[in-house]
């Protein structure tokens, strides 16, 4: 057993008394259940951390990561956590959140057989060829990097956006609003995208319209 292994139950148990010597009730309320008012979906990368980034703390923020924070529609796991964000926890924003310098982006930018990734990283290709004429009129690798990344982040928001169960929600109650950030990994700095949702539903609402009121018949 490394040294490492046997530091992380040692740290859970600092941790623990940390804890309880500013709340002895913590772990009581902790218990007592769950109202985040987000849903965060981003990358596994060891080095983005949701709850560190956004200084919460347990309970407050749902956590969805994958390589390269992606929104697949034919991923269960993914479909099954903004479901139960939405209709169980109902929580007011979903963010997307992306990181410059993504290994999951970086590979998508170079052609090459990625083994058991190639199939997940199609996804990221694609966004690579919807902004194909975008992204090759940007002279340097390394903004054309940090551009894949934000369009990715743009990309994987509508995705969002197109889930019945998220339709549903915010043309019913207003919510979730959905959000793009991209999390600096150099200056630990972490930005809003900014993205226009009730633009971007405009958009697609032709082909993505899947509210029951507005199947025709
Ligand atoms: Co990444």
């Amino acid at each position: 057993m490394s040294r490492f292994y046997k530091q992380v139950f040692e740290n859970n148990e600092k941790w623990i008394a940390g804890k309880l010597a500013a709340d002895p009730e913590y772990f009581k309320k902790l218990a007592y259940g769950q109202h985040p008012e987000f849903l965060y979906i981003g990358c596994s990368d060891s080095r983005v951390t949701a709850e560190d980034l956004m200084g919460v703390e347990p309970g407050q923020v749902f956590v969805h990561r994958n390589i390269a924070n992606l929104v697949v529609p034919t991923d269960n796991n993914v479909n099954a956590v903004i479901q139960f964000a939405v209709e169980q926890l109902k929580v007011k924003h979903i963010v997307v959140c992306g990181h410059y310098g993504c290994g999951g982006v970086k590979a998508a930018l170079h052609p090459h057989d990625m083994g058991q990734l190639n199939s997940w990283l199609q996804t990221l290709r694609d966004v690579y060829r919807f902004h194909m004429d975008e992204l090759e009129g940007i002279p340097t690798e390394e903004a054309r990097f940090n551009r894949l990344v934000e369009l990715n982040v743009l990309e994987q928001c509508i995705n969002v956006i197109k889930v019945d169960h998220v339709q549903r929600s915010w043309y019913n109650t207003g919510y979730p609003l959905v959000h793009g950030w991209v999390f600096d990994i150099k200056t630990g700095r972490l930005t809003d995208l900014r993205l226009n949702m009730e633009a971007e539903s405009r958009n697609i609402r032709k082909i993505y319209d899947l509210r029951p009121s507005s199947n025709p018949g």
